[in-house]
């Protein structure tokens, strides 16, 4: 006997939703065993909400709005800055230890594009591994989950009227269900150089789109300003709470290039044009920081001593990286996507609240916000019935070689800067690769952004041309997988 509700994804957004489905049963599938392979545990800067009595949820929603460049859902923006105090506290009740003030407040901390100090953090830089404990502790306690470890969901059951009935896995396990909800990440494994975990190769967006789900926005590729450039993969994050706290960012010659708290995407390209001009970007926080490395931002510390650079005395060279997907599977303001039967929260969702660049720290918030709100749709609904076709040939998988080929090709053609000359190479090759190899996962997560990015035909947020630098009349991008594949 099945749970009748399966999460596939066991991070942030799917550990919290499963808490908060109690006492529904619920099981989760997780393709690590828990805290690997999610980068929920990896995430440094923390939760945006607003929660000091000079700042305001409105005043949230506004950064959140200018940040998206014209792309972000107002009242989705207004959902997820009102609910952030409560779902911050929910977390606190879990055990989470954010940072205090000396008078026991919640410390706030600025990231870029925020108009206040509203980033709770974990010991600097800690959030995402301290969030993760808990959750993981509080889930594995809970008698209502089941959890199944290294469980890889590769296609979803659908019955005779396409609505989703579960999961198969790699290993040929079924696990049918009345309602799915994938919380499975997002896709920067698909670029050479990404913050995330290897797995992250846009699996549920893949999964999903094959089964018909509609996809918005999947151009809008985040690109964090300053991955360490340590030569490492995935590589190491300097988190932007560095900026926050005064550190500066410098050329090789020690001139300033970039207003250190601008958006996201400014700061990524202008980081981007200085290391293609030969002169290098680095962060220089010997003096913001200092000897308070080791206590404040311990993981960037560590990950620099692992290289033999030192933060305290040697600026650190940054690049660009691969780290949030601002697109995803469609979903409504409950999480349901498009499909009868499946839901989606966290990272593969596009729920309208990030446009074409997510505001810093505005993901976990995302997550915790739609988890509650799916939670709430889901824990009284009565279980349909499933009967699943058989329709569960499992795609292939793509072999080590032509994974590195494509990771190449989408850092090459589909980075911070992009134009059509590069982007239609990119497609004809990703088309080749799927005759050569079958149309596994992350081709065809690949083709959808690709695909997309083609098609936007203007620079926005994330997304810059060099052959349409300008805005033109903002839209978002829907499509299906077979909009893809026709382009390809
Ligand atoms: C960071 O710590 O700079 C990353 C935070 C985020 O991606 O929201």
């Amino acid at each position: 006997m099945r749970d009748d509700i399966l999460i596939v994804g066991a991070g942030l957004a799917g550990l919290f939703l499963a808490l908060k489905l109690a006492p529904r049963r619920v099981t989760v599938l997780s393709q690590a065993p828990l805290g690997l392979a999610s980068a929920s545990s990896w995430a440094q800067g923390g939760l945006a909400a607003a929660l000091a009595p000079e700042d305001d949820p409105e005043l949230h929603a506004q950064d959140t709005i200018a940040a998206g460049a014209g792309l972000v859902d107002p009242a989705v923006a207004q959902l997820i800055a009102r609910d952030g105090s409560a779902r911050v506290l929910d977390l606190v009740a879990l055990g989470v230890p954010f940072d205090r003030t000396p008078d026991g407040k919640l410390a706030q901390s600025l990231e870029a594009a925020h108009s206040k100090p509203r980033v709770v953090r974990v010991s600097g830089d800690l959030a995402g591994k301290a969030i993760m404990d808990a959750l993981i502790a509080a889930a594995r306690a809970a008698p209502h989950i089941t959890i199944i470890e290294n469980a890889r969901a590769r296609v979803l059951l659908q019955d005779g009227n396409g609505r989703v009935a579960g999961v198969v896995c790699d290993d040929g396990a079924r696990f049918e269900a009345s309602e799915t909800v994938l919380a499975t990440g997002g896709s920067g494994g698909l670029y050479a150089v990404t913050t995330n975990p290897p797995e992250a190769m846009g699996q549920g967006l893949a999964m999903a789109a094959r089964a018909g789900a509609l996809i918005a926005d999947p151009e809008f590729v985040q690109f964090h300003p300053t991955a360490i450039d340590i030569g490492r993969d995935p590589a190491p994050l300097a988190t932007e709470a560095l900026r926050g706290e005064g550190a500066h960012l410098i050329n090789g010659k020690g001139e300033a290039f970039v207003a250190d708290l601008a958006a996201r995407d400014v700061v990524a390209r202008a980081i981007h044009l200085e290391r293609a001009a030969g002169r290098g970007a680095f962060l220089d926080a010997r003096e913001a920081v200092g000897s308070h490395f080791p206590r404040n931002f311990p993981t960037v510390f560590a990950a620099c001593m692992s290289a033999g650079l030192d933060p305290r005395t040697t600026p650190i060279p940054v690049a660009p990286a691969a780290h949030y997907h601002m697109g995803g599977m469609v979903t409504d303001v409950w999480g349901r996507t498009t499909l009868a039967g499946l839901w989606a929260v966290g990272e593969c969702a596009s729920t309208g609240a990030h446009g074409a660049n997510r505001l810093a720290s505005n993901s976990l918030l995302e997550a915790v916000v739609f988890a509650q709100r799916i939670a709430d749709r889901l824990r009284d609904t009565v279980a349909t019935p499933v009967a699943p076709v058989d329709n569960t040939a499992l795609p292939p998988v793509l072999p080590d070689a032509p994974r590195a080929q494509l990771r190449q090709l989408m850092q090459a053609h589909a980075g911070v800067v992009r134009d059509a000359a590069g982007l239609s190479l990119a497609l004809d090759r990703v088309g080749a690769l799927c005759e050569a190899h079958g149309e596994a996962h992350p081709l065809v997560a690949a083709r959808l952004i690709l695909t997309a990015a083609l098609a936007r035909k203007e620079s926005r947020g994330a997304h810059f041309r060099s052959d349409f630098p300008d805005a033109a009349e903002p839209h978002r991008s829907f499509l299906t997988r077979n909009d893809a594949a026709a382009a390809a």
